[in-house]
């Protein structure tokens, strides 16, 4: 006896299984007899069944706030920073945690079901700490929401961003952030990687910098963290985010890096759509794109997945809590095009995206968490694609999200009264 199953999907490897779920447990991957006891069915026949959605990289104080106190004009990453500074002299406790459990709404709908979220403690009142803690909680039972104590201003750049990220791990937030490259000099970037670290080293916790989300080719902080990583034995538990600079660095010098960087055992998350609109901005013609060195970082084996960054915030005016929207910009930027290509661009999403979190129980495998996603596409090439309405998202046993299928009515004469882009056919044709 189960309490739902869901029947007849297609899972992203290809396989066609049924899922049994009982609680909040995967209890069964493999063919079910019809008529099998269950308290629910889920006609899935025909349809993509993958675990969840993972974005290990996002802004949840600054979601939903575009226009709030004005739009970023010239586009830039340092106007975003100004605005944002602009903003969170003002923002409540109140108002971002209804915006954050806005943007939370939209991400269960999207079957985004974890999520990474830096969050600013350049600001002694820990105001946008407080609202994220909260809203972990309100979330816990359909969203895994991991927080990192971010400086945005700069662990030394700002007074008082070292003592407040101590005191935000202190009230329990999980990662160590930074960011490197917004500090005065290299040479104070470089202590921060070493300081940070070695933070995280001390508390046995994860580290993810933004890092190097610069286009001068000769930012060189991805290269300390990656030596400090190793030096302090954290290999697996650090990201660098973003590593724009990658881009434009001389490609000697990215043959001597990527080997380090995978030794040391560094996780890679850029963030597409975001890079292709806040880098090159100085830039004549050639203008360059920004994203960092995908393919060429996962032909040495990092693990590198794909982060949304911003919705609808000073930086970004767009966004909708989709992860294939990200994963569609990322492969045309990245030029991830073959097969095996574009199969692995919807991993980086969900399968790569949790281990850099080290989301425990994640997967459609027997005893993990019975979190999972009905996509209306017939597999995970087809859902980049088309982008499809989730037909069903399912959290830890309970069904939180239902969509119709995506098609059109149509009145031409002689033509098909109704129309879907699905080129694989779902069960009706
Ligand atoms: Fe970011």
């Amino acid at each position: 006896m189960f309490d739902l199953v869901v029947k007849g999907g297609v899972l992203p490897d290809g396989r066609q299984a049924d899922i049994g779920i009982r609680g909040d447990r995967i209890a069964a991957v493999e063919a079910l007899p019809d008529g099998v006891a269950a308290g629910a069915v889920i006609d899935a026949a025909g349809d993509l069944v993958c675990p969840p959605f993972v974005d290990p990289h996002f802004h949840m104080d600054a979601t939903l706030s575009y226009g709030i106190p004005r739009i970023n004009a010239s586009g830039t990453l340092l106007e975003g920073i100004a605005l944002w500074g602009e903003l969170k002299r003002d923002v409540t406790v109140e108002a971002m945690v209804a915006r954050a459990l806005t943007y939370c709404d939209w991400a269960a709908s999207m079957g985004l079901l974890a999520i990474r979220s830096h969050v600013d403690v350049c600001d002694d009142r820990l105001l946008g700490v407080e609202a994220l803690l909260e809203v972990r909680e309100k979330v816990r039972d359909y969203i895994d929401l991991q927080l990192v104590a971010f400086p945005q201003d700069g662990l030394f750049r700002d007074p008082g961003a070292q003592a407040n990220l101590i005191r935000a791990l202190d009230r329990g937030v999980d990662v160590v952030g930074g960011i490197p490259h917004f500090e005065r000099t290299m040479e104070d970037g470089a202590r921060s990687v070493r300081v940070l670290c070695e933070l995280a080293a001390e508390r046995g916790l994860m580290v993810d910098l933004h890092c190097d989300e610069t286009d001068d080719p000769l930012s060189r902080h991805v290269e300390t963290l990656a030596h400090e990583a190793q030096r302090l034995g954290l290999q697996g538990r650090v990201a660098g985010s973003h590593l724009t600079s990658m881009h434009s660095m001389d490609s000697y010098y990215v043959s001597k890096l990527l080997p380090l960087m995978a030794e040391a055992g560094l996780a890679a998350i850029p963030n597409p759509l975001i890079n292709i609109v806040l880098q090159g901005r100085h830039d004549g013609f050639p203008k360059r794109r920004g994203l960092t060195r995908v393919k060429e970082m996962q032909a040495h084996g990092i693990p590198v997945g794909w982060g949304q960054d911003c919705v609808r915030d000073p930086w970004y005016s767009l966004g909708t809590a989709d992860m294939l929207d990200v994963a569609f910009m990322g492969l045309h930027v990245a030029q991830m095009t073959s097969p095996a290509e574009m199969q692995r661009a919807f991993d980086m999403a969900t399968a790569v995206n949790a281990q850099i979190m080290g989301i425990a129980g994640y997967g459609l495998a027997v005893g993990n968490t019975a979190s999972l996603v009905v996509v209306d596409a017939g597999d995970p090439v087809e859902a980049l694609r088309l982008r499809p309405p989730r037909l069903a998202v399912i959290a830890k046993g309970r069904v939180i999200a239902r969509q119709p299928r995506n098609a059109a009515t149509m009145s031409l004469p002689g033509r098909p009264a109704s129309v879907s882009r699905r080129c694989k056919p779902d069960r009706a044709g």
